[in-house]
């Protein structure tokens, strides 16, 4: 009762105060208060959905022919989401696409190809301007671990190349079109190694570091354009990329992790449907290693 006394007291005063400085009406008062909540989106009367379905949208993801990108394409597909799968191994690709399921008018697709090739994107040109793409994910990622005094310079570069080039050409290449059409999401994917670094790491840990810190520029520079960026930062995680850890190492790793486990590719595909789907999700870092950065 006290409530709401104070806040229709709280509302004339205001309207009193816009009055005497317009010197205009109560009613043009009324208007510009329910247009500037309508514009905010706060209004309770014009609820803005906070995560609209995925269902009908659009989304490029590379690293889809196995592992996390893989593991998402099946996510985003079940979610609604049109696939185009991007990676360099044409069977695997084909073998992801085959296991997608497909909804009413949606038609997944294959593109292969090298993402660190700057070629490759000028050619992917086209195929982001026959559609709107809604989404993009840059699961795509190779690792070496040795340490930087023996490491070659060509297999540096590889890194690189692949990690934050790759990245940084598919947020230009896919963001001009989003830019273009004023909305959409992309998600990038680091590393905790680029975060906290770790032996034998350096190129790994210097190009997701790199990955980190384009998404924080984009989500500055292309927010204004209602285009989001956001990036996944996963300890460690069930995929090829970890099965030829040493057992050793593994077990090192394991004891460290507060939850005692590797993730799950699943688990990172959940994320990636919260960043895609959450219209406020814009330069989130999201950690999701069990707690490792914790330690
Ligand atoms: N697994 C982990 O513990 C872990 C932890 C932190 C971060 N990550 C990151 O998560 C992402 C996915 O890793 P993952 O664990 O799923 O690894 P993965 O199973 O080894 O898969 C890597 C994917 O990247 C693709 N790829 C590699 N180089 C490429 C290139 N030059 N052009 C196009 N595609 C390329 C591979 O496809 P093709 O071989 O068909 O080209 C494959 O689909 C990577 O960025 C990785 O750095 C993984």
């Amino acid at each position: 009762m006290h409530a709401l006394l104070y806040h229709s007291s709280y509302r004339r005063c205001l309207a009193r105060i816009a009055c005497s400085r317009c010197h205009g009406s109560h009613l043009s008062f009324k208007r510009q208060f329910s247009r500037s909540a309508f514009l905010n989106g706060h209004s309770a009367h014009n609820p803005e959905p906070i995560a609209p379905s995925l269902k009908g949208k659009s989304c490029i993801i590379t690293g889809a022919s196995r592992g996390i990108g893989a593991e998402i394409a099946r996510r985003f597909a079940k979610e609604g989401v049109e696939c185009i799968l991007v990676g360099r191994n044409e069977k695997s690709l084909y073998g992801i696409k085959d296991e997608l399921i497909v909804g009413d008018e949606m038609e997944h697709r294959v593109v292969v190809g090298d993402v660190g090739d700057m070629d490759f994107w000028k050619g992917m040109k086209k195929e982001v301007y026959q559609k709107k793409v809604h989404i993009l994910v840059n699961a795509a990622g190779v690792t070496h671990y040795s340490p930087l005094f023996i490491t070659s310079p060509s297999l540096l570069e590889e890194v690189l190349r692949t990690n934050l080039m790759g990245t940084m050409m598919a947020c230009r290449t896919v963001g001009k079109n989003m830019m273009a059409s004023r909305g959409g999401c992309i998600i990038n994917v680091a590393s905790l190694l680029g975060m906290k670094g770790g032996k034998g790491s350096a190129a790994y840990a210097a190009s997701k570091a790199g990955v980190i810190g384009l998404t924080r520029a984009l989500a500055a520079e292309l927010g204004e354009k209602n285009v989001r960026v956001n990036v996944i930062v996963p300890g460690y995680v069930e995929t090829d990329m970890t099965e030829g850890m040493s057992s050793d190492a593994r077990s090192e790793a394991i004891n460290a992790i507060p939850l005692k486990r590797f993730g799950q590719p699943s688990e990172i595909a959940h994320a990636a449907v919260f960043l895609a789907a959450n219209t406020y999700a814009n330069n989130c870092v999201l950690n999701l290693d069990g707690g490792l950065s914790a330690i």
